[in-house]
């Protein structure tokens, strides 16, 4: 029963982590990065799947921008973690 529940918890995170990363955030990840779990092809900056960062390095990057990226104010904690997790784990897939 309680791997129901922590499995269905972390599916409704990746779904979020997956909007965030093609639409939510704003400017979205996936206009410069691809990201094969999501079916983004951006190719302005590196291919997540080539570079599988750690979620730390996902959100290093989210908070503070690198080189062209932009940083993400506008994002929550809540929704960085989120959306750092994802990255870390879908570019693994
Ligand atoms: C306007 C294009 C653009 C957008 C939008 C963008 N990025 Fe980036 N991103 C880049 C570029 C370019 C780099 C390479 C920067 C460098 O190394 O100089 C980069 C680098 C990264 C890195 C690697 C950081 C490192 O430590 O080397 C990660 C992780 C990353 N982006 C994740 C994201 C996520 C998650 C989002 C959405 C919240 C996002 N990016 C949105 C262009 C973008």
């Amino acid at each position: 029963m309680s791997c129901a529940i922590f499995s269905s918890v972390a599916s409704a995170n990746d779904e979020q982590g997956k909007n965030l990363f093609l639409k939510a955030a704003v400017p979205a990840c996936a206009i410069c990065h691809t990201l094969e779990a999501a079916g983004a092809v951006g190719a302005v900056g590196p291919s997540m799947n080539d570079l599988q960062p750690d979620a730390a390095r996902v959100m290093n990057a989210i908070k503070n921008g690198i080189g062209q990226m932009p940083a993400y104010p506008n994002l929550t904690p809540d929704q960085i973690k989120i959306l750092s997790e994802y990255v870390a784990s879908a570019s693994r897939k």
